[in-house]
């Protein structure tokens, strides 16, 4: 049964002897195995839209670090997508729309709900996919981006350090921003209420852009939007990780997820203080650890385990880079594996 995992007794704050592992970005960014596929297919979208691979390469690190759950191959991108905004994905660069939302109308012209979310069907038929072969006690982790995340990339068309472009239409044009956020967390809604009924577990909602806003901005333009999203799947436990934005714990914490993400910028102690012993939290080891040597990776991430103590989720603080090694990635995974609280 799913409800005996690791990571859902966890959520579920029962009696568990270590915490659950994964990481964030563990599909498609470091398995041998995964870049082999890759190879085979013309580019990532193609990948991301064929149910059968995109299943395999969900279930890669299952098998080969094993991981205490799977997360979903796709991408938080496909949201603008199934709205009418295409993408592309360049090699070695990142996200590429050839075009942006530049007015009114062309919000105007967006799909939302159902409609956009019924694009996706390939999304559903890879959770069906990969259920096939999940093992038992491993859950499926759904996800998507949150609304200014998504947001960031409708308007600034591509990655960005600053994202200025789209923090300008957020000062500039506080009305259309609301009425695009809005748009896109109808889908979102949609998207998400879908994935839970075609299998996972669990979601994850990906505000990875979340500390490029100032607090005020947060308060206004993201968290209300999380919140809407948060009230409207209470099926399942529900992760928020609001990269950047470890200032607003507490408000985050008042939106009463089961889980919230904690980025590296921020001690376990620290973590602690603020929240309480009582919130479940996952995260937060810095990904560039997992560049030294397996001994420090080890004792580092132990070091990390008792910080949090329970409700933990043991995670990194962001996703895990391309070019990390492997031994570094299972040094991580067997220090949390290793740990008990028990002695
Ligand atoms: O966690 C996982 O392993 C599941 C799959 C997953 C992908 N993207 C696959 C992917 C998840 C959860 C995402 C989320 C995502 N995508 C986020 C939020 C998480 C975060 O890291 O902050 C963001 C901001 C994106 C947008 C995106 N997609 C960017 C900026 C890029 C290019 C850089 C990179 O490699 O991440 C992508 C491409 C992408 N998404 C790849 C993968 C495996 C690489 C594409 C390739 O193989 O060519």
């Amino acid at each position: 049964m799913k409800e005996n995992s690791l990571l859902l007794k966890t959520i579920r704050k029962e009696t568990v002897e270590r915490p659950p592992v994964w990481l964030m970005r563990q599909a498609g960014r470091i398995l041998p195995e995964y870049k082999e596929i890759r190879s085979k297919i013309e580019d990532f979208k193609t990948l991301v839209k064929s149910p059968a691979l995109a299943a395999e390469v969900t279930l890669q690190p299952i098998d080969i670090l094993k991981v205490d759950a799977a997360i979903l191959f796709s991408d938080i991108l496909v949201i603008p997508e199934a709205m009418g905004l295409n993408y592309e994905m360049i090699e070695a660069r990142g996200p590429l729309f050839p075009k942006t939302i530049q007015s009114k109308e062309d919000i105007q012209n967006l799909l939302t709900g159902e409609e956009a979310a019924d694009k996706l069907d390939y999304v559903y038929e890879t959770i069906n996919e990969i259920n096939k072969n999940l093992p038992e006690n491993i859950p499926l982790i759904g996800f998507a981006g949150a609304p200014w995340t998504i947001l960031a990339y409708m308007i600034e068309g591509k990655g960005s350090k600053t994202f200025s472009v789209a923090k300008k239409f957020l000062y500039a044009e506080p009305e259309n921003a609301h009425f695009l956020l809005k748009k896109i967390t109808d889908s979102t809604i949609s998207y998400l209420k879908n994935q839970v009924k075609a299998g996972v577990q669990t979601i994850q909602l990906f505000d990875s852009w979340a500390g490029l806003l100032s607090m005020d901005q947060f308060s206004t333009f993201s968290l209300p939007y999380i919140k809407e999203i948060k009230e409207a799947i209470p099926e399942i436990p529900f992760t928020i990780f609001a990269k950047g934005a470890m200032l607003q714990l507490e408000e985050i914490s008042a939106l009463n997820p089961k889980v919230i993400g904690i980025d590296w910028n921020i001690s376990a102690e620290k973590v602690r203080q603020i929240l309480g012993n009582d919130v479940v939290v996952q995260g937060n080891m810095d990904p560039c650890l997992l560049y030294s040597s397996p001994e420090y990776i080890y004792r580092i991430t132990t070091n990390m385990c008792n910080g949090f103590g329970k409700n933990h989720i043991a995670n990194l603080g962001h996703g895990v880079y391309p070019d990390t090694s492997l031994e570094g990635v299972k040094a991580f995974i067997s220090a949390v594996k290793d740990y008990s609280y028990y002695n």
